[in-house]
């Protein structure tokens, strides 16, 4: 979902954008006005995260999955290895990935767990050698979401925040890189989110292709070729609505309250089951099952019928998933609550 606002006030100035006569989508990347919303779209994103100075903030494309060769291309040293957390789909899509640049070595491994479960704080350690270490902090597939940051010393840490960032404050400085794909709490697909530590900018080789260095897309102000400009200026709105909402802190204390009610009406029912081990579980993707898998096709056709969408879960884990991203609303929580509650009385 996006803040109906943000649509709304989109909506409201998509052919005549700031008394200009024209669309956002028209004006030039290159002109004065973009530019200044591109740089207030950023000074919101640091406001709300504390971005500190040494650190860059990149609006680039391609999505997160590019960032898992992004990161390697950039990252390696002759060596090339580096340290991965698989815990999930999305982990081990960027293993795979990272395989084909560096060595990469599993450091905890959470497959033989069906990804239900995360690796205590203090039960893994890192080879000094690795060039970083890379984890996935919320695995939208799997519900799982870390309740810490890995403590790794000296080596850059690299985090996947695809599917939490924006969900409540972050201590930046703690990472080497930030990354997310926009299409979950920054705004429409097509932007991709990186918040880079100044002294891990320049380390590309020469035949890392121009797009895919950093250091050129932070020279370049994020804008080496042509952005996403639409999505750019929706992820503005979105900042802006952010800030309008109290910040970070407040949209956590309002995603804690929509996860814990969700979780709550699953876990006081044998009817429904979530199999994520408690500590583990995600704030934003709540996967949970029927106990009765037969009337799954019936919970979802009728869930539609009520207006509540988007709940058939990933093919992968089955069952139904529900995403609590910063703009659904509490209401909206409630209502699957209580259609949950309705269902079961009829069927259980
Ligand atoms: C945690 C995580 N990482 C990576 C991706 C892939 O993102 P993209 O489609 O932007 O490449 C997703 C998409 O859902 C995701 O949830």
């Amino acid at each position: 979902m996006l803040p109906v606002p943000v649509m709304q006030q989109a909506q409201a100035e998509l052919c005549d954008w700031q008394g200009s006569g024209t669309s956002v989508m028209e004006i030039s990347h290159r002109g004065p006005a973009f530019l200044a919303l591109a740089a207030q779209a950023e000074a919101d994103l640091r406001d709300l995260l504390a971005i500190p100075d040494h650190y860059t903030v990149l609006f680039l494309q391609g999505g997160a999955s590019s960032q898992f060769a992004m990161v390697p291309l950039n990252l390696r040293s002759p060596n090339g290895c580096a340290d991965y957390y698989l815990t999930g789909t999305w982990s081990d899509k960027a293993i795979t990935e990272a395989r084909r640049h560096l060595s990469v070595q599993v450091v905890a491994d959470m497959r033989e767990h069906q990804f239900t479960q995360l690796p205590a704080a203090d039960s893994v350690s890192f080879s000094p050698q690795a060039d970083y270490v890379h984890y996935t902090p919320n695995e939208t597939i799997h519900g799982v979401e870390f309740s810490y940051i890995p403590e790794t010393g000296d080596i850059p840490l690299v985090a996947d925040f695809s599917s939490s960032i924006l969900s409540g404050p972050l201590p930046v400085e703690r990472f080497g890189i930030i990354y997310a794909g926009a299409q979950k709490n920054i705004g429409p697909a097509g932007l991709t989110l990186v918040i880079i530590r100044n002294d891990l900018l320049g380390c590309a080789g020469a035949r890392v292709p121009a797009m895919f260095q950093y250091a050129l897309q932070a020279e370049q102000g994020s804008m080496y070729n042509t952005p996403p400009t639409f999505a750019w200026y929706l992820a503005g709105l979105v900042f802006t609505w952010l800030k309008a909402q109290g910040g970070l802190q407040v949209m956590a204390a309002i995603n804690q309250r929509k996860a814990d009610a969700l979780y709550a009406a699953i876990d006081q029912s044998d009817f429904y089951r979530n199999a994520v081990a408690p500590g583990c579980r995600s704030r934003m993707n709540i996967p949970f099952a029927l106990a009765n898998t037969r009337l799954d096709k019936t919970f979802l056709a009728e869930a539609e019928q009520a207006g509540l969408r988007a709940l058939k879960g990933h093919r992968l884990v089955g069952g139904m998933r529900a995403s609590l991203y910063n703009a659904m609303p509490e209401a909206g929580v409630q209502a699957l609550i209580s259609f949950m509650i309705e269902f079961e009385r009829r069927y259980g």
